[in-house]
């Protein structure tokens, strides 16, 4: 017999999970499918984020942080080690538990907020004119039905045309995380965000990592003064970052792949790796759901089209993070799921895209939120730029990380914040600071005048507003 539910949520990643425990939260009855597998074929809830994304690649920078630092950094404190040594299998348990650990948190909550959990693949089913359900494909059959329908089935790691993944020599994310030894030569497909965190983590463990970009800039989504430095460190740190190449035939072979291309002069390369990761951008993930079958509809890109409000074309059904518009961050996913659980129960939801921070795990780390210096020129906004280096921030030089700058943009005449861009030690979290302005619309003025603790990385930041006015204290 069919199970009913007031709110049903395939998917659960960062929106799925979210949405589903949010419904719960409200009141209403919830369901939550979720396919994905652990190795003993129990079920991994969190999605892409938790067990191929965001908190495996964090474990793995960790990891190689720390090796790096006790390798170098150390040695500045009068700590001195010998013998060094890092045990890849050791490393990738380490991750494997932490990722295990978060699994294990979510079916805690599910049973903590009386979610019903489904471990299965979801699809519509059509069963009259204009009704339908979802059956559950998993250890046990299901039929479901749901007032209301959450789509949250994410993203998919996109190939090269003709370059399968293989997990072994052409790595999607997936592989790129499980390596289980160091290979001399690493090969990188996409200068953005994986490609830049996952170079980092095998180029720390002992790999020479060479990253190829189509595009002629380095991250142009960056502000170009934070996109210039970070490319001069990364250069600094011989990760070989080659822009502007247009990739010809790419073969495997038993040593390693093969790869032919251009570089942007237009002379021919070959260039032979041990490995090689893909990392170009990601899909929306709507295979299998037969959107088809009940007319889900999807854009012209394959996400699933929705208004502002993650309103799909159909009633009552709504989808959020990676599946639609908009950027694929974990936390944009989870403000959707949110939004619209709490829509469903009536209430008013809302999402600014317009304050979702960006953060690349690099060290040092790349994190703002905002318009850039660039965007502002290009709408014609009259601005104020100020900067504040890590330099010159005596938290940092205790820390012995003194690389990088915060870069306020501020309106040239009432001097509301309009973007924030950091590259230092811990630029994932101070962007917090930066978002929490930008949302209550403070002025750099404002951030200027509040007291931040001494000695703090976070004084850059009331030292750089304090600079939007020409009067830094400390630089
Ligand atoms: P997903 O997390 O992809 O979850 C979708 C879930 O739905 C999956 O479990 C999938 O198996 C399941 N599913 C799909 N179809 C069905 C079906 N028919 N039936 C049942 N279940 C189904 N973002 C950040 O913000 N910070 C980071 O540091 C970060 N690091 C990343 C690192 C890597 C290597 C990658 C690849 C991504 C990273 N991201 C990061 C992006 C982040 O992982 C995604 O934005 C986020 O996971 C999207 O959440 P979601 O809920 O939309 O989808
Ligand atoms: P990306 O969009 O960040 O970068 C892809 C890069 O590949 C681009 O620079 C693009 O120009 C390049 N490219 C595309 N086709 C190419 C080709 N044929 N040859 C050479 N270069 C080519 O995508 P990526 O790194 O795959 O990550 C996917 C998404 O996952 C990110 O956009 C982000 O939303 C999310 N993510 C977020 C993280 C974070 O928040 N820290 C970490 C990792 C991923």
């Amino acid at each position: 017999m069919a199970k009913q539910f007031d709110v049903v949520v395939i998917g659960a990643g960062p929106g799925g999970y979210i949405a589903a425990i949010r419904a719960a939260q409200l009141g209403l009855s919830t369901a939550c499918i979720d396919d994905w597998k652990n190795k003993k074929g129990g079920p991994a809830p969190g999605g892409t984020c938790t067990n191929v994304g965001c908190i495996p690649s964090k474990a793995l920078l960790q990891s190689t942080e720390n090796f790096e630092h006790a390798g170098h950094g150390f040695a500045d404190h009068g700590i001195e080690i010998q013998g060094l040594s890092l045990n890849i299998a050791q490393m990738q348990a380490r991750k494997e538990k932490v990722v295990s650990q978060n699994n294990e948190g979510i079916l805690y909550l599910f049973k903590k907020n009386k979610v019903s959990f489904f471990h299965g693949a979801a699809a519509f089913v059509k069963s009259s004119e204009d009704g339908y359900h979802i059956s559950v494909n998993g250890d046990k059959a299901e039929t479901i039905i749901g007032k209301h329908i959450v789509v949250a089935t994410g993203s998919v790691p996109r190939n090269l045309p003709g370059v399968e993944f293989d997990e072994k020599l052409i790595l999607s994310n997936t592989g790129a995380l499980a390596i289980d030894a160091v290979p001399k030569r690493l090969g990188i497909i996409g200068a953005g965000v994986i490609g830049l965190e996952m170079g980092s983590v095998w180029r720390r463990a002992g790999a020479n990592v060479t990253i190829l970009e189509a595009l002629p800039t380095f991250l142009g989504a960056v502000d170009e003064q934070i996109a210039k430095e970070a490319e001069k460190l990364f250069r600094k740190q011989s990760l070989d970052i080659r822009l502007g190449v247009k990739l010809g035939t790419i073969t495997t072979n038993k040593n390693g792949v093969k790869l032919e291309y251009t570089d942007s002069e237009g002379k021919a390369e070959v260039a032979e790796f041990d490995k090689l990761i893909v990392s170009i951008g990601r899909l929306p993930n709507t295979s299998g759901l037969n959107a088809d079958g009940i007319g889900l509809q999807l854009d012209e890109r394959g996400f699933i089209a929705v208004d502002g409000d993650c309103r799909t074309k159909l009633p009552n059904v709504w989808a959020v993070g990676d599946v639609v518009r908009g950027p694929m961050l974990a936390h944009k996913a989870e403000e959707e799921g949110v939004a619209v659980a709490e829509r469903i129960a009536g209430q008013h939801g809302h999402v600014n895209f317009n304050t979702i921070p960006w953060v690349i795990y690099t060290s040092p780390e790349i994190a703002w939120v905002g318009k850039t210096e660039q965007e502002l020129k290009r709408e014609g906004v009259q601005y104020k730029a100020g900067v504040f280096p890590f330099a010159a921030n005596g938290r940092a030089r205790a820390l012995g990380d003194t690389t990088g700058m915060v870069k306020f943009l501020a309106d040239a005449k009432t001097d509301e914040i309009l973007g924030i861009h950091i590259i230092g030690p811990l630029a994932s979290e101070l962007i917090a600071e930066a978002v929490v302005a930008m949302e209550f619309r403070a002025s750099s003025e404002d951030i200027a005048r509040i007291c931040h603790a001494h000695p703090s990385l976070a004084e850059t930041t009331k030292e750089a507003a304090l600079a939007v006015e020409k009067r830094s204290l400390n630089y």
